[in-house]
């Protein structure tokens, strides 16, 4: 999904028209991230008088939901599921071997073109290690499969040889 650039202007519309609403901090961050990709540092501030809290607060809760960025996110978003099922099919092996093979690693590696986070649970527990690549659900991840898909490769080509190896 295109994303604009941040702007502030844009940025204080938002924020003004969700402040009135009841518990609007996180319907602004996501409608934040929605438009630019990224919550920036300065619409901490420009929340919290909008809605008469602590910039700590705002920070907080950026910090507790992983789903907020406060950097735009390279072209490629991966995001490696690390919740329990997931873990029991191998997860972690494969991060540790992504890591050594590549030096990529979930919530480390975000740069331009790549973007790792960890997620916890994406709904096919049963299909693990789970990822979802730019909104796409690539499941029976393998290390080099994930290789690929971190290297830019082909989400389709993934998802087919996931199937294949069912
Ligand atoms: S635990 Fe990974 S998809 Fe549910």
């Amino acid at each position: 999904m295109a994303v604009a650039g941040w702007n502030e202007a844009d940025a204080r519309e938002i924020i003004a028209r969700l402040a009135p609403i009841e518990g609007a901090l996180l319907p602004i961050l996501h409608a934040l991230q929605d438009e630019f990709g990224y919550v920036d540092a300065a619409a901490d501030e420009m929340i919290a008088d909008a809605l008469n809290i602590s910039r700590a607060e705002v920070f907080g809760a950026i910090a507790f939901y992983h789903d907020f960025r406060r950097a735009p996110a390279g072209r490629r978003v991966v995001k490696i599921c690390r919740a329990e099922a997931c873990q029991a099919n191998g997860c972690e092996q494969l991060i540790t071997e992504l890591r050594a093979r590549h030096g990529l690693a979930p919530d480390e590696t975000s740069n331009d073109r790549l973007t790792i986070e960890t997620v916890y649970c994406l709904g096919n527990c049963a299909l693990g290690p789970a990822a979802l690549v730019d909104g796409e659900l690539v499941a029976r991840l393998d290390a080099d499969r994930l290789a690929k898909i971190c290297d830019g490769g082909s989400i389709e080509d993934a998802q087919v040889a996931a199937g294949a190896s069912a």
